[in-house]
């Protein structure tokens, strides 16, 4: 290195990370385009399309609901053709943070690392609230119920009242539940079994078919009009309003800001690129898996979301687990109990794979010395697995579970997972212009239309969130700095190796 760089913005090398590749300590080279494109759909089909789609057709979208998907599919569609040139680039574990690390500096890595373990913690917490509400429709159906004072979090957001109010319970129990057996699976660890992973895909494909082969025989059209009762768009920015309608909390609704919310449901495609370390061919098969099973979802939702607002009127769509109960509602109790076990299956296989990922994160930000080695980097012996962070997550997520409401955590799963796929984009329109010769197996098209479309899509999703969602992701990026600047920066491995060039 003949200039020493601002530590901040300094880029941790291209040749650092194929090293590093190299090492014996990687995992172990498994997985071909098939099982990868199976990890992206094993990640991505769960509470959005089960559990969001209810509240965002309800509340804010109406049938409209299948353009918002729509939406949300070809924003994810930029940030992924922007994710596949990095994964095949630089084939290593740790996603977006590798990436942004090798392209915008040390800064950058730190933001988004840290972002995407807000991700990956309040998704988790987001799946989980989820899950008890399918679990507790399967439970119904076999006579059992939760005491109401143990089903759910004690506030809901009650749109029509413009703010929070009691549910009358005071902890989500099942949810908290579900997420410390996941944790004690997570940290004896689970074994990469692709067949685990096949039959769960299994189980959700066949969900999502039969709800849509079946439920198409139910639709009445009538039940699409008016086809946006909320309009089309739905835009604030920084809580002042720009277009469309706002709900009575100054909320923005209609098509647009519907988007904004099931984008979640599309979360989880990235995690094909934290896989990228066990890729057989990851070059080619990265670019693969995410592309893939991000069109097949996008298809699927839409099919989904036109038979649910289609048997029955948005207005009566179920908020909890909204799937299920239209099939219960339009008199098929026997659906409503595969459905719903389905869901349950379905969603506990998600919860797996976004609770395996926060640790992952934190493992590749350790590595590079950022966070703490002896915690966060720290091996369990016998179980191989990073087990401390994985129960820190644990505890984190299951006090968002238990308590805050579902759309809270939603909210703010979304705009984080935006940041950072903003970031991406970005460094991929910068890597291109400072390593135009860097080697390229995956070549993003169109660039820089992908990209730029890619950043202002986020954003504008960005912006249709409540506004709360950006004061909260503030906070979260303000502790993360006050972390960086006393503890990451000081112990990084790059400050290392910049002093050792001096
Ligand atoms: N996309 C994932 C889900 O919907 C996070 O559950």
């Amino acid at each position: 290195m003949a200039k020493k760089p601002n530590q901040l913005f300094a880029r941790k090398p291209l040749a650092m990370l194929y090293q590093e590749m190299k090492d014996d300590n990687r995992l172990r080279r498994i997985l071909g385009p098939v099982q990868l494109t199976a990890r992206g759909v094993g990640a991505v089909i769960g509470a959005g399309i089960f559990v969001a789609t209810g509240a965002a057709a309800h509340n804010v979208a109406g049938p409209s609901l299948m353009l918002s998907y729509v939406v949300a599919g070809i924003t994810c569609i930029f940030a992924a053709l922007c994710y596949a040139e990095f994964a095949a680039m630089v084939p290593v574990a740790g996603s977006a943070f590798t990436y942004a690390y090798a392209t915008l500096g040390e800064l950058f890595a730190w933001i988004i690392g840290w972002d995407l373990v807000l991700e990956y913690a309040v998704g988790s917490a987001t799946v989980a609230t989820g899950w008890s509400g399918y679990f507790q429709n399967v439970l119904a159906k076999l006579g059992i119920h939760i005491p109401k004072l143990l089903s759910e979090s004690p506030w809901r957001w009650d749109g029509a009242a413009g703010h929070f109010v009691s549910t009358g319970s005071m902890i989500n129990l099942p949810a908290i539940i579900i997420v410390a057996i996941v944790t004690v699976i997570l940290v004896k660890g689970i074994h990469e079994s692709a067949t685990f992973n096949a039959t769960m895909v299994g189980i959700k494909l066949a969900a999502v078919l039969f709800v849509i082969g079946v439920g198409a025989f139910f639709i009445s059209t009538t039940n699409w009009h008016p086809f946006a009762p909320f309009g089309w768009t739905g835009i604030s920015f920084f809580g002042h309003h720009v277009a469309g309608q706002v709900d009575a909390g100054g909320n923005p609704v209609g098509m647009l800001a519907g988007a904004a919310i099931i984008f979640f449901a599309y979360i989880g495609f990235d995690s094909v690129s934290t896989h990228t370390e066990e890729a057989k061919n990851p070059q080619r098969d990265v670019p693969i898996g995410i592309i893939a099973s991000l069109l097949l979802c996008t298809v699927l939702y839409i099919g989904v979301v036109a038979v649910l607002t289609g048997m029955v009127k948005f207005d009566q769509l179920d908020i909890n687990a909204p799937v299920s109960i239209a099939f219960k509602q339009k008199g098929i109790g026997w659906a409503e109990g595969l459905i719903a076990t389905a869901g349950v299956a379905g969603i506990t296989s998600v919860l797996l794979v976004m609770m395996l990922s926060g640790p992952r994160v934190f493992l590749a930000m350790a590595r590079d010395g950022l966070v703490p080695k002896g915690f966060f980097g720290d091996v369990h012996p016998r179980f191989r697995t990073p087990w401390k962070s994985t129960i820190l997550i644990g505890l984190f997520v299951m006090v968002g579970a238990g308590l805050a409401p579902i759309d809270f955590l939603l909210h703010l799963t979304n705009i984080g997972t935006l940041l950072a796929f903003v970031i991406v984009c970005a460094a991929v329109l910068i890597m291109r212009r400072k390593h135009p010769e860097a080697e390229r197996p995956f070549r993003c098209p169109w660039v820089p239309f992908v990209p730029v479309m890619g950043i202002l899509t986020c954003l504008l999703l960005m912006f249709s969130l409540p506004v709360g969602n950006w004061w909260r992701l503030g906070i979260w990026l303000l502790i993360g700095f006050v972390i960086y600047f006393a503890y990451g920066k000081r112990h990084s491995v790059m400050r290392m190796e910049l002093e050792k060039a001096e």
